[in-house]
């Protein structure tokens, strides 16, 4: 079967079915193709919850699926890839949080949607970095606690000055990647380009953007721009995306190493198999845990 092939089946079983597929944006440009939704995390949260379909196939990494399934228990809720994890969500576990409430009594928990649902459950609101300089502006509480990403945590603080954040020194290891160095030798070699960055990226990388926001943000504002070159600081996938829908323009990656494996781990082949019902990890929560974690979804769905 080609490419082309594939697809064709899988539009079909998804009829069917009655199936939706949702792609993360970092997805490759073959699923793109046979999703009903493609966006950030925060639009995949909502779609989650207001899509029709009775079966779910969130192609991305586990903490979405798990964000779709606890947003809809009703529902049947695949990983496409099951081994499709974050290293982000890894780095902070729920004895740790609680460990770290114990040490700051008094601090609100903003948790990043990039953390498990265990960790979800001790927490008091989750952001995506679309949402997070609204949820943390419209929260009456003044001292923040965010974990696990500093760099999501330095930019949303920066942009709040009147609330005191501590920050943990988790982050997520493909934006954490890039340099300020790396953006001086793009935009030397891109002069007229605009930098448009993740906010998951170093400060010292994001302080040098001309925009910061999240993988759909940044594609709105290069598809808006009057611009014609634009370097682009977030996974390399987007680079490829936006040349595609935007061909009189031109996009650089700010380094060919911004390449998430976890989010490129699911495959076309994957997909259709997990239609077939020959593959794919189903989700499924405990009622206890997921009704605990949904309340910091329901948080940032209310604030945000
Ligand atoms: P957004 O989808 O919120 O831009 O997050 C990027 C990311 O790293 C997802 O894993
Ligand atoms: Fe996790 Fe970063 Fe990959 Fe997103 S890009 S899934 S935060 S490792």
């Amino acid at each position: 079967m080609n490419i082309k092939e594939m697809q064709d089946e899988i539009m079909r079983i998804k009829k069917e079915k009655d199936i939706c597929i949702l792609a993360h944006a970092y997805q490759s440009h073959d699923i793109w193709e046979v999703a009903d939704y493609v966006g950030d995390s925060f639009g995949l949260a909502q779609r989650a919850a207001e899509a029709p379909q009775k079966t779910m196939i969130m192609c991305g990494v586990r903490f979405m699926a798990e964000t779709v399934k606890l947003l809809s228990p009703e529902k049947t809720v695949y990983l496409p890839e099951p081994d499709a994890g974050c290293p982000m969500a890894d780095q902070i576990d729920y004895d740790l949080l609680a460990a770290l409430r114990e040490k700051n009594p008094g601090y609100t928990v903003v948790a990043y949607v990039n953390t498990t649902t265990e960790v979800k459950t001790l927490s008091d609101v989750c952001v995506t970095s679309s949402s997070a300089v609204k949820i943390v502006k419209n929260m009456p509480e003044k001292d923040i606690l965010f974990i696990p990403d500093c760099n999501l945590g330095d930019w949303v603080s920066k942009q709040i000055p009147d609330k005191t954040f501590k920050l943990l020194s988790g982050g997520c290891p493909t934006h954490a990647r890039m340099s300020a160095e790396d953006v001086k030798k793009a935009k030397a070699a891109h002069p007229n380009a605009l930098f448009l960055v993740h906010p998951e990226c170093k400060p010292e990388v994001v302080e040098l953007a001309d925009y910061v926001g999240s993988t759909t943000g940044i594609m709105n504002y290069a598809k808006e721009s009057d611009a014609k070159e634009f370097i682009i600081g977030t996974e390399n996938s987007i680079v490829t995306h936006l040349q595609m829908e935007c061909p009189d323009k031109m996009f650089y990656p700010l380094s060919k190493d911004c390449v998430c494996h976890n989010m490129k781990a699911t495959t076309l082949t994957d997909v259709l198999n997990c239609c077939k019902g020959i593959g794919g990890l189903e989700i499924n929560l405990d009622e206890d845990t997921r009704t605990k974690a949904k309340h910091c979804i329901d948080e940032m769905i209310r604030l945000g």
